[in-house]
């Protein structure tokens, strides 16, 4: 046997005791004779010590152990003269009588402490000793805890899980496919689902009522914090519902699941929001509702005092930033700047104060009198001590989506985003269909899969382009603190309607044969009616951690040039496994 106790759980009562402890040495140091040393594994540290008098192999053993040397101690529990109310087991130590080296270790690249000096790249490449971290360990405790929830709460409700396959054929989800060369078909190729959307269909069609799996799925796509190529989805489908019952039993998983892994209560019930509110109120379709700001459009109330910039304008929005009225003419320009990056894309920023005692200061003072800007004020809801920010544009969307960044970084810079507060948010109405001017055809805003709403179908059959625009889909998304956490959508079920949808979206029949022909033909067996939702198992694990980033709660991903730089993957393959492929590699020059 190795080990009696693991290194987190001995405490005062144990005083007395002879134990052996198994683990790795996170740190040694001698202090005025004897050695003190702090031993690691999942469960906690146990400080152990050799005294001065104890027999000399013992100290020399002691003294001989490096960083992460792996090591078995056995020796007394006793209660420490100094305690550490820090750590667990803080209040004792172990008087050791025996020290063996199980595995010794080369000096680590960083220090494997609470914090770490190691750069991120340099982490990643360890990232098995980066694991070994408390942070981590947490993480990745955290994730277990979740997912083990997730089953029970499912499992309750008779969902059942059931794999689906890695190797398909192309997922519509709106991201490019990973795809894998098959050899015995040369020439052919599968894809990497980027859900098991379809697989979860079929088996509704097969009368397995509730489905469910904690699935891998891929996506060939720019990565961000919130984004891996390769992430977890906590996938359902439930057969014989409405959108009601669909928002009801996942409201009921995430209160679960709040409630017993965070003892946090969310709101019963989450309040919900249409997709064309969300967008004039918060400039997304994910809103972080934790914080006011809201998005005011100021059209009527800014035009007509003959400045161009804003009379041509097809939209005028602006928010107003509580206490901001004080801002420099420095922190003006450097937020003009700020919105005028690619990432939000503005061309300019207009800003009116409005000072304690009610007068105003503004970038427009040229253009526009006090009461003009009163007028703005007004229509902005300011009060005084706000700082109003103004965009503007032909399209009203991309005016709100620019106000909605706009909004959030100023949420961030005002503290106003606090990770240990929750507001959840269903957002329905969505939009069906999208159209893309450059492309000039329509997509679906969710997925090809997702049925219209039963009152707007009169539209769906419409030829007629505003008639499409208008017509909203039975889809709903689960939003928290600005992240969308899933999304779904009661289906098509019927195989004339699915054949309508793949002609919407331009795709012609012989197109949508080659590629969805099995589910058109499934749906003619006696499809029921069916629909459910995925989340992003990654993002909920991160955000119940309270981090923005899912990277720490993945035991390894994949950096942002999609990159495993612990095993340098990706990476070439040999001519052989290329010619068994009958694979030749046509690469464009840098
Ligand atoms: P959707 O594409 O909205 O829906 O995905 C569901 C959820 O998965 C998470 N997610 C990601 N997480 C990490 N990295 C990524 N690259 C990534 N992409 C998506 C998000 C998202 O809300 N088949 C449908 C679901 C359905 O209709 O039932 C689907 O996949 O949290």
């Amino acid at each position: 046997m190795y080990r009696t106790h693991n290194c987190g759980e001995l405490r005062v009562q144990d005083k007395g005791k002879k134990v052996t402890l198994a683990g790795w040495v996170q740190k040694a140091r001698k202090l005025g004779g004897m050695t003190f040393i702090d031993l690691r594994d999942r469960y906690g540290i146990t400080q152990l010590v050799v005294e001065a008098e104890a027999p000399e192999a013992l100290v020399e053993a002691a003294t001989s152990l490096g960083r992460e040397y792996v090591i078995q101690a056995t020796g007394e529990v006793v209660e420490r003269q100094a305690k550490n109310a820090k750590i667990p087991t803080g209040d004792i130590e172990i008087k050791l009588e025996c020290i063996n080296i199980l595995n010794k270790s080369v000096t680590p690249p960083f220090t494997i402490e609470e914090e770490s000096d190691g750069g991120e790249d340099l982490r990643a490449r360890y990232r098995y000793l980066d694991l070994r971290r408390g942070p981590l360990q947490r993480a990745l405790a955290l994730r277990h805890k979740v997912a083990h929830e997730t089953r029970n709460y499912l499992d309750s409700l008779g969902f059942m899980e059931i794999e689906t396959p890695y190797l398909i054929k192309s997922t519509p989800e709106g991201a490019r496919d990973f795809v894998v060369p098959s050899r015995m078909n040369p020439g052919q190729f599968y894809a990497l689902p980027q859900s098991p959307q379809t697989f979860k269909q079929l088996l509704m069609v097969a009368g397995y009522d509730r489905y469910f799996q904690i699935v891998r799925c891929f996506r060939d796509e720019d990565l961000r914090a919130d984004r891996q190529p390769e992430f977890t989805q906590i996938d359902c489908e439930m057969s014989f519902v409405e959108q009601e019952d669909v928002l009801n039993t996942f409201e009921g998983m995430m209160r679960t699941l709040f409630k017993n892994v965070l003892d946090v209560e969310i709101p019963n019930p989450i309040p919900r929001m249409s997709w064309y509110d969300a967008m004039d109120r918060y400039g997304s379709d994910k809103p972080d509702i934790r914080f006011g700001m809201e998005i005011h459009e100021l059209t009527a109330a800014a035009q007509g005092r003959g400045f161009s910039v804003l009379d041509q304008a097809g939209y005028i929005g602006g928010i107003c930033v509580p206490g901001a009225s004080e801002y420099t003419r420095k922190q003006t320009d450097e937020l003009t700047e700020w919105v005028k990056r690619p990432q939000v894309g503005a061309k300019g920023l207009i800003f009116i104060k409005v000072n304690a005692d009610g007068s105003f200061k503004s970038s427009i003072d040229k253009f526009y009198a006090p009461e003009d800007l009163a007028k703005i004020a007004a229509a902005a809801d300011a009060k005084p001590g706000d700082l109003i920010l103004i965009l503007s544009g032909d399209n009203k969307r991309k005016v709100q989506t620019m106000l909605g960044v706009l909004r959030i970084e100023m949420g961030n810079r005002l503290g106003l985003r606090h990770p240990k507060e929750f507001a959840p948010l269903w957002i329905v109405d969505f939009p069906l269909l999208e159209w893309d001017d450059e492309t000039q055809r329509f997509y679906a805003m969710h997925h090809p899969f997702t049925a219209p709403k039963p009152e707007h179908e009169k539209w769906f059959y419409s030829d007629k382009k505003e008639d499409l625009e208008r017509v909203c889909a039975n889809a709903y998304d689960f939003v928290l603190n600005g992240t969308e956490l899933g999304g779904g959508s009661i289906r098509i079920h019927n195989a004339d309607m699915q054949k309508r949808m793949f002609e919407v979206l331009g795709i012609g029949p012989e197109e949508a044969e080659y590629k969805f022909g099995f589910i058109i033909n499934a749906f003619k067996f006696g499809a029921p009616p069916h629909g459910g939702l995925a989340f992003g198992f990654d993002r909920v694990c991160a955000l119940f951690g309270g981090q923005d980033s899912i990277r720490d709660y993945i035991a390894f991903p994949k950096n942002n040039q999609g990159r495993d730089v612990m095993i340098d993957s990706p990476s070439a393959i040999d001519d052989t496994q290329l010619d068994e492929l009958q694979i030749a590699l046509k690469l464009k020059a840098e």
